[in-house]
């Protein structure tokens, strides 16, 4: 599985967001989160969607990860309506298409390194065999090969990160994304874990990045600006 590049299916969008709209009721009235949402992501893009705290940037990865659906709008993933989906299909497609990473890395802590990785390929039901090896060479080319049978409490928040980022590329879906990957971590950490991220995307990977960090997010080659629930900037290199 690792040894085969994520391969873009032609020149069609991996993401296709047009108008979204999301909110919640509170008080009997509706509380705008997301409004007016419209953008393209392509295969190969390294995406920062930044923006200051409360802006809406988690409820939009939350839309992106097919974790949630929104009241408005529409949302193509690789050429599938997401709307369309029921929540068995979403969850084939979270597990097929996206790699998560998280802030707080998300580890079973009684888990090696090892079996964290391995994780959800059993959920994918890929053999024994297999999964073993993607799992032994994910953590490799995250540096971890020495430590693959560490739990969690016994690496460092970095090492804990990179073990994320493995179990992430583990199953090699197109896309990673990955909500504050550096915010519990010191600045140097933090440079790690990003080139980590680059060497990712230079092998293929689409990479989206939730970050309120203006020195990460210009590490990514576009840059989407949200405030209020509304983007008000996107620029950089469209792939
Ligand atoms: N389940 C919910 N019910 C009601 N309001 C919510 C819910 N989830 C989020 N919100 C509100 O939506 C807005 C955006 O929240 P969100 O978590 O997306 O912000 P964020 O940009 O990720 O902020 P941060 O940088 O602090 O993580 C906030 O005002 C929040 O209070
Ligand atoms: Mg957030």
């Amino acid at each position: 599985m690792m040894t085969t590049k994520p391969s873009p299916n032609s020149s069609k969008p991996l993401i296709q967001v047009n108008d979204l709209g999301h909110g919640y009721v509170m008080a009997g009235e509706m509380m705008p989160v997301l409004q007016n949402i419209t953008f393209t992501i392509h295969h190969g893009e390294f995406v920062a969607i930044i923006g200051p705290s409360g802006s809406g940037k988690s409820t939009l990865m939350n839309m992106l990860g097919c974790l949630d659906v929104a009241n408005e709008g529409s949302y193509w993933l690789d050429g599938q309506d997401v709307r369309k989906l029921s929540d068995n299909k979403l969850a084939q497609i979270r597990n097929e298409k996206i790699g998560f990473i998280f802030q707080q890395y998300n580890l079973l802590p009684k888990l090696s390194a090892f079996e964290n990785v391995e994780l959800p390929l059993i959920y994918r039901n890929v053999p024994h065999k297999e999964r073993r090896r993607a799992a032994a060479e994910s953590l490799r080319l995250v540096g971890l090969e020495d430590r693959m049978h560490n739990r969690p409490s016994a690496l460092s928040g970095g090492q804990q990160q990179r073990v994320a980022i493995a179990r992430a590329i583990a199953g090699n879906p197109p896309m990673l994304l990955a909500d504050e990957p550096t915010g519990a971590l010191d600045s140097k950490t933090g440079a790690e874990v990003m080139a980590q991220m680059q060497e990712l995307n230079q092998r293929g990977h689409t990479i989206i990045i939730i970050t309120h960090d203006l020195n990460i997010a210009e590490q990514a080659k576009r840059i989407i600006r949200i405030m209020d629930g509304k983007i008000v900037e996107d620029r950089g290199t469209v792939v």
